[in-house]
């Protein structure tokens, strides 16, 4: 007993030496990402320490959110006793009582003041997204670091976010991501409060989902010979009976552990199942599935299969039969009401050949071939609303004609969208000259290899708005939100991932959560350099950003013109003449005749990281 007693009094001893020998920190102000809808700087402070104790009120211990903070605190060593009621130095997480609609289901307030911290929500995803917002408080590197004192200015903030749909995707086909990755894109999408996971399952180069109906899928369909040391697009053919090493797909297990994961998040999952085009996995697997009369022998491949011409048969009842049989096995895995059914980019040479395609375009007096495409998406849409869902489909979807019910994203810009919307359908925005993270983030030159002729910077993503113009008031609700995508073709691990997303997804995150009023590039600039010190700290791989810089100019009462430069990363350094070759430091603004060339070059910590770069003052 003594034993005993003598280890217990060790322990404690041993854990307040440990618990009193973390650092102290003064925080001096926030940079939160997306920015909050209010925050208002109050006078006084509070010190966050191993004695702050934590009130949880009718939110419940079991509470999922509430479980997912105790976890948090308790990993950066605070372990709070859980008190019965509110006290000074206390954090309290709160449901409301009353409704407040101003909030809505995800907003939340947070008060810091000198007895503690209050987060209050109507619904636990708001105390969830009010936590997010505390820890984006604390020091960037309280992942790493042991604070045992953290003091924490005094102020208030009311939060809601400006659109529903808040995704990042991930085409998981192109380069098959394990379980770990998938995990830690959804723990950043959780920080940066956005809510759902849109899973590019299938495609051309890879079948990724266990599918127990038709292994195939999985045993052939999921493998290609690997040629990850070759670029994208100029890899060696695959050689006869060479093993098929690269791929995988993920196992019901597998896929219940994701989203169960998501789940914790508050992220919804949506799978795609990308058809009738983008299906040469599938028609590798059961070629019988492929038009009549084509003969082509489909593989998957490394590189790019482009036209993409493998398309499923439309006129064949078997492939109606496997599509369903599909959603039959896929349902059940995914809770979310949502169904991505793809139907981008199908060309369709082959139903225009095939006399079962041509056959039911007769039989059912369509049109043409985008009218059976239209057909197809109908049934599959008809049959999986028999179980609840609902389905989404690239804008393609409306030149086949679209059901009422379909949400469409848009991503060959936002006209889809616009059409769509005034159609009475939903819409998600997902612009390429936005929102395609896999488009080089700066200039090639300086950038691993991206989709050529491609460029979308953090500043650009930033100018992002889902809301286009010119939508009657009754038609901008249709507009759930936007998303960023990430196509893997270029993107073959989970670093390089990561060095894609990041810091633009943040960028995406304010543009999705946070009202037009609040953004302001300067300070979001500011903001991301703290953010990236976290997402570092957090073993995160972090892109260059982009060093070219911009050029505003203004007309002077004297008609010359005032030149004004900016850019993106902080601590870039300008150089620029204006056709004497002398490079010189840009300090401030200057003056330049009309149609002057002006050169730049931009430098980082000495590097250069844009060469010469030309513009032209003709305002
Ligand atoms: C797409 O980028 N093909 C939707
Ligand atoms: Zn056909």
């Amino acid at each position: 007993m003594q034993k005993y007693l003598y280890r217990i009094c060790l322990f404690i001893a041993l854990a307040s030496i440990f618990a009193s020998c973390g650092k102290t920190v003064t925080i001096d102000t926030y940079a939160i990402i997306p920015e909050p809808v209010e925050l208002t700087m109050d006078k006084g402070s509070f010190t966050l320490s191993s004695s702050t104790t934590c009130f949880v009120g009718n939110a419940g211990q079991n509470d999922p959110s509430i479980k997912y903070i105790s976890r948090m605190l308790r990993q950066w060593h605070f372990n709070p006793v859980l008190v019965g009621k509110p006290e000074s130095n206390c954090l309290q997480f709160i449901l409301n009582e009353e409704y407040d609609q101003t909030l809505g289901d995800e907003g939340y307030t947070l008060t810091v003041d000198k007895d503690g911290v209050v987060v209050s929500a109507n619904k636990d995803c708001g105390l969830f997204y009010g936590f997010q917002t505390l820890i984006q408080m604390l020091p960037e590197d309280i992942d790493v670091e042991h604070y045992s004192k953290i003091t924490l200015p005094a102020c208030h903030i009311k939060d809601s976010p400006r659109f529903a749909w808040r995704g990042s995707h991930l085409d998981v086909s192109r380069h098959f991501f394990g379980v770990s990755y998938v995990k830690k894109q959804l723990d950043l999408m959780a920080a940066y409060k956005m809510n759902k996971f849109h899973w590019h399952l299938t495609d051309d180069h890879g079948w990724r989902i266990e599918i127990s109906k038709y292994s195939q899928l999985n045993d052939v369909g999921s493998w290609r010979v690997d040629r990850d040391d070759q670029p994208w697009g100029q890899a060696d053919p695959a050689g006869e009976d060479e093993p098929r090493t690269n791929g995988g797909y993920y196992t019901k297990e597998e896929i219940d552990e994701i989203v169960a994961y998501a789940a914790e998040r508050y992220i919804d999952v949506i799978p795609e199942i990308d058809f009738p085009g983008h299906c040469c996995a599938i028609l590798e697997a059961y070629p019988e599935l492929a038009c009549e009369g084509d003969d082509t022998t489909y593989t998957v491949q490394f590189g790019p299969y482009w036209p993409p011409r493998a398309i499923l048969c439309g006129g064949s009842d078997s492939v109606m039969q496997f599509l369903k049989d599909i959603m039959d096995e896929i349902i059940p895995l995914f809770p979310y009401s949502y169904i991505h059914i793809g139907g981008d980019e199908a060309v369709k040479d082959n139903w225009k050949r095939c006399p079962r395609c041509q056959q039911r375009i007769k039989q059912l007096k369509l049109r043409n071939e985008e009218q059976l495409q239209g057909w197809m998406m109908c049934e599959i849409e008809n049959y999986v609303k028999g179980q609840g869902k609902t389905i989404i489909g690239w804008d393609e979807l409306l030149e086949g004609g679209v059901s009422n019910d379909a949400t469409v994203m848009s991503w060959r810009g936002t006209a889809g969208g616009v059409t769509a919307a005034r159609h009475g359908n939903d819409v998600i925005m997902t612009p390429t000259d936005y929102c395609y993270l896999n488009f080089y983030q700066a200039n090639p030159e300086f950038q691993p290899p991206a989709m050529p002729n491609s460029l979308v910077t953090l500043y650009k993503v930033y100018q992002f708005d889902p809301m286009p113009a010119g939508l009657k008031e009754g038609q901008r609700g249709h507009i759930l939100g936007g998303q960023c995508n990430l196509w893997s073709e270029y993107i073959n691990t989970p670093e390089m991932a990561e060095y894609m997303l990041l810091p633009r997804l943040c960028a995406m995150a304010e543009d999705l959560w946070s009202p037009l009023e609040v953004k302001r590039w300067p300070s979001f600039r500011q903001k991301v350099q703290r953010h990236i010190i976290r997402l570092k700290a957090n073993d995160y791989n972090v892109g260059t950003g982009s060093f070219r810089p911009w050029m505003a100019t203004e007309r002077q009462p004297d008609g010359t013109y005032l030149v004004t430069f900016d850019w993106e990363v902080e601590g870039t350094h300008l150089f620029y003449h204006t056709g004497d070759g002398n490079f010189r430091p840009y300090k401030e603004p200057f003056t330049v005749e009309k149609g002057t060339k002006i050169t730049t070059i931009s430098l980082f910590h000495g590097l250069l990281k844009e060469k010469a770069y030309e513009f032209v003052c003709d305002a």
